[in-house]
């Protein structure tokens, strides 16, 4: 895989699985442009944590209009001038909903969904992160944002499962699934370049990345 070819990356996984982190180091490293996720711009997001059934639905349908917004947009983009990394699926949305929602709310969502859904591009290269749970708590707790410090481990561990089983089936791309437990290429240099070969060594449309795993 020609990293230097892709036009559109999209970088996934669950919560603290260092999306947005890889996401910008490989724009920094392809000078493309950034598509990143706004959970900061989320007024519910919050008070979702505090109380999760209260304000599930306002806050995925933020997250959806967020979302398809910033699709909307990139499908404006002239993606062969310069290439983009996004550190989002539009697919990671029902994956939310379904845990978070009760069925109704679910059904009334469901049919947002499809009259939003923007037209997307295929991505060039999907990179789906993953990484042991108690990883992903340790990451989240280390992050220090105070309202996700009331996230409950299991709520990790919900959405981590759901991941697993979406990737499980997920075709529409190539797609690299990486173990970062130990691949740390946020502070470490030599674990990015090791990753980068590992994306210019692939063949096959599914491939897998454990670093120490043979
Ligand atoms: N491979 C890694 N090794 C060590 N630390 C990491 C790694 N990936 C991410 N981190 C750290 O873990 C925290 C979460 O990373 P990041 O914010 O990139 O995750 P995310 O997947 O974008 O999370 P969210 O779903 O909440 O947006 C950050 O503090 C980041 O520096
Ligand atoms: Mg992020």
């Amino acid at each position: 895989m020609d990293l230097a070819r892709c036009r559109y990356i999209v970088v996934e996984g669950p919560i603290g699985a260092g999306k947005t982190s890889l996401a910008r180091q490989i724009a920094e490293h392809l000078d493309a442009e950034m598509l990143l996720e706004q959970p900061e711009d989320n007024p519910f997001l919050s008070r979702f944590y505090d109380d999760m059934a209260r304000f599930a639905l306002p806050t995925q349908l933020t997250f959806l209009f967020q979302r398809a917004d910033q699709l909307r947009e990139l499908a404006q983009l002239d993606m062969f001038r310069q290439p983009t990394v996004a550190d989002f699926l539009l697919d990671k949305d029902p994956l939310f909903a379904r845990i978070n929602l009760t069925d109704d709310e679910y059904a009334l969502y469901e049919k947002v969904f499809k009259h939003l859904k923007p037209q997307t591009a295929v991505p060039d290269l999907v990179i789906y992160l993953q990484a042991p749970v108690d990883t992903l708590v340790s990451r989240v707790r280390m992050r220090g944002i105070p309202f996700e410090q009331a996230v409950p481990d299991d709520y990790l561990a919900r959405i981590a499962d759901a991941y697993a089983r979406f990737f499980y089936q997920y075709d529409e791309a190539p797609t690299l699934i990486i173990n970062s437990e130990r691949l740390n290429f946020v502070d470490n240099p030599a674990h990015m370049k090791l990753l980068l070969d590992r994306v210019a060594g692939m063949r096959a449309r599914r491939e897998f990345f454990n670093l120490g795993q043979g």
